[in-house]
């Protein structure tokens, strides 16, 4: 080994190396807490490779110490795996406090009726919270968050007038078997003149004034008539039946025909012919069995949310 190469100046050790004629490299030693930290996070390492799951090995990793957890997976499964945050977390999830109590509330709406869910305020209040959430992750993006739907598109659910019936026994089969709103066509059917008497006469049916009160009287003869046939779905007074969803024409709620964006006579009446002269054909899918799966409990949830939503009444 040659002989260290001394600074003359300080007399320490340098590397031999120079630069720029004068430019040397000192070997001083590390500073030792420097050293020291260095070893530390070595042998931290290890120690974390040890406890945590961490380190590949050929097909596998290291699995690290923690005890295994036990968790529901999305499908429902039981899993066991080694000890991991994502694991821990889904287990915390279903076994905290928290989840308890829900599984246990859950239980106690599945088993309960209507009457007694509206009367608790217990259970009201946690079909609100639970509800909510449901309702946001299901049935929002058509419904819209606060249930007020789209005109043309997706019935307001708030408003308490309903296409299919508002009583507990028809929102459920709403919900469980979903709905095929269907009226056909009458482009075919109609010249533009009875399009417009029969267009006249709808509007009169919810107090409307009619554009053209000698066309809304022959409308009147097309609509109970064989002409348009309108009656036999939503009845000779207009007033639809639950049985087939037809709207009743005579209230002021109107779900297709978008009237409340329509300012004059005329622009209402172009919104209902366009109804009739079009159609209607649109669906709320199944939620229950062979749809999206819902629980019973879970749609009982969602029949009592809508309930509460729509002003707690079980009426029309
Ligand atoms: C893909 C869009 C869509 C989703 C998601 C959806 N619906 Fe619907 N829903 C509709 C449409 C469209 C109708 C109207 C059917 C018709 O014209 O008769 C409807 C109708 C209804 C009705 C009947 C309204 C009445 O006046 O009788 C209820 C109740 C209802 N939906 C509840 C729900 C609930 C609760 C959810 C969530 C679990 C949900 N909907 C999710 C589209 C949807
Ligand atoms: C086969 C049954 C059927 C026949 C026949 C029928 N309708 Fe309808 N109509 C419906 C249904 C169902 C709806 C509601 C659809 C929905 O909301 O999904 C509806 C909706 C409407 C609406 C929209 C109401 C609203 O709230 O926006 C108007 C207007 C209307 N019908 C007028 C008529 C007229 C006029 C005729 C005759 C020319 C007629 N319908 C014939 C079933 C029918």
């Amino acid at each position: 080994m040659a002989t260290p190469v001394k600074d003359p100046l300080t007399g320490a050790e340098t590397t031999g190396h120079v630069w720029d004629d004068s430019l040397q490299e000192f070997n001083n030693p590390l500073p030792r807490w420097w050293l020291w930290t260095f070893y530390g996070t070595i042998i931290f390492t290890i120690l974390y490779w040890v406890m945590y799951p961490s380190w590949p090995i050929g097909n596998t990793y290291l699995k690290g110490i923690g005890n295994d957890i036990t968790y529901k997976t999305d499908a429902g499964e039981e899993k066991t795996t080694h000890w991991n945050m994502r694991a821990l977390l889904a287990h915390d999830m279903q076994n905290g406090a928290e989840a308890i109590k829900q599984q246990e509330y859950l239980a106690k709406v599945g088993a309960a009726s209507y009457e007694q869910i509206a009367q608790d305020p217990d259970m009201s209040s946690f079909v609100r919270s639970y509800g909510v959430g449901m309702f946001g992750d299901n049935c929002a993006a058509c419904h819209q968050s606060g249930g007020q739907g789209v005109v043309g598109q997706f019935p307001n659910l708030v408003d308490d007038d309903w296409l299919w019936g508002g009583d507990t026994t028809a929102i459920e089969n709403t919900i469980r078997h979903g709905r095929l709103g269907y009226m056909p066509a009458y482009s075919k059917t109609f010249d533009e003149t009875q399009l417009n008497q029969v267009a006249n006469y709808v509007l009169t049916l919810s107090g409307e004034p009619a554009v053209d009160a000698a066309a809304a009287a022959e409308g009147q003869k097309i609509f109970q008539g064989q002409a348009g046939g309108c009656y036999m779905c939503h009845t000779k007074e207009g007033t639809g039946m639950h049985a087939q969803g037809s709207a009743n024409l005579t209230d002021k709620v109107w779900t297709i025909a978008n009237l409340p964006a329509a300012e004059t006579p005329e622009a209402k009446l172009e919104a209902v012919k366009a109804v009739i002269h079009n159609g209607v054909k649109r669906q709320m899918p199944v939620f229950g069995k062979d749809g999206r799966n819902l629980s019973d409990t879970e749609i009982k949830v969602l029949v009592a949310y809508l309930q509460q939503m729509s002003g707690g009444a079980t009426a029309q």
